[in-house]
């Protein structure tokens, strides 16, 4: 049974989602399983790399993911990206957040990498789909925030057998706040 067999597609508005990365290609492969999650026709996947910030203007809808890398940064392609991401006007948009990181071996920086993003964005009132902390150890996170991830946190390192109820449930969550 697919991610999206209860979606109803007709009422989704597309959603552009930007990764950032993907080194190992971890990012790339929870972006696509998300965009299938959410229905193939309702996503547009792009490549922080190769975007503008007219892409991302196009959209109402957003979805931002990137790996965590360096110790607290995010991945280099968003680093390139990130001052230009701040002239964007996000006062009308709907925002999602999810992030890839390694807990075991990066516990005091845990998907510090979507921490990041959400402290640049100007408008983070806007930001849907925080997520529970319960089931991940780590020590610190830039990405948590009054006690929840500011988006989904994936751990394909340690935990992938979790990746795909993860997705599920959350692409459940936020299905809906889009516009
Ligand atoms: C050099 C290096 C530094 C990393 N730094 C962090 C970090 O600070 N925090 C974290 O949660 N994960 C960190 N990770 C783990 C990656 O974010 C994780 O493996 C991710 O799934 C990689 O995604 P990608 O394959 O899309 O690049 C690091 C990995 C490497 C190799």
């Amino acid at each position: 049974m697919g991610f999206n067999d209860d979606l109803n597609d007709k009422d989704m508005k597309k959603i552009g989602l930007f990764y950032g990365g993907t080194s190992k290609g971890s990012t790339y492969k929870v972006a696509k399983k998300i965009q299938e999650a959410l229905g193939k026709e309702n996503v547009d996947l792009h490549d922080i790399a190769k975007s503008s910030k007219t892409d991302i203007e196009k959209y109402t809808n957003l979805i931002f993911g990137t790996s965590a890398w360096g110790v607290g940064d995010m991945h280099r392609d968003w680093e390139g990206f990130i001052d230009e991401f701040v002239e964007v006007d996000f006062s009308d948009k709907i925002v999602a957040l999810f992030g890839l990181g390694d807990q075991k071996n990066y516990p005091e920086s845990y998907l510090d990498g979507t921490g990041t993003i959400f402290c640049r964005l100007p408008n983070k009132e806007n930001v849907i789909g925080f997520w529970p902390t319960e089931g991940y150890t780590y020590y610190y996170s830039s990405a948590e925030k009054d006690g929840k991830f500011v988006g989904l946190a994936i751990d394909e390192d340690t935990q992938p057998d979790k990746t795909d109820d993860r997705i599920k449930q959350w692409v459940e969550q936020i299905k809906d706040k889009f516009k």
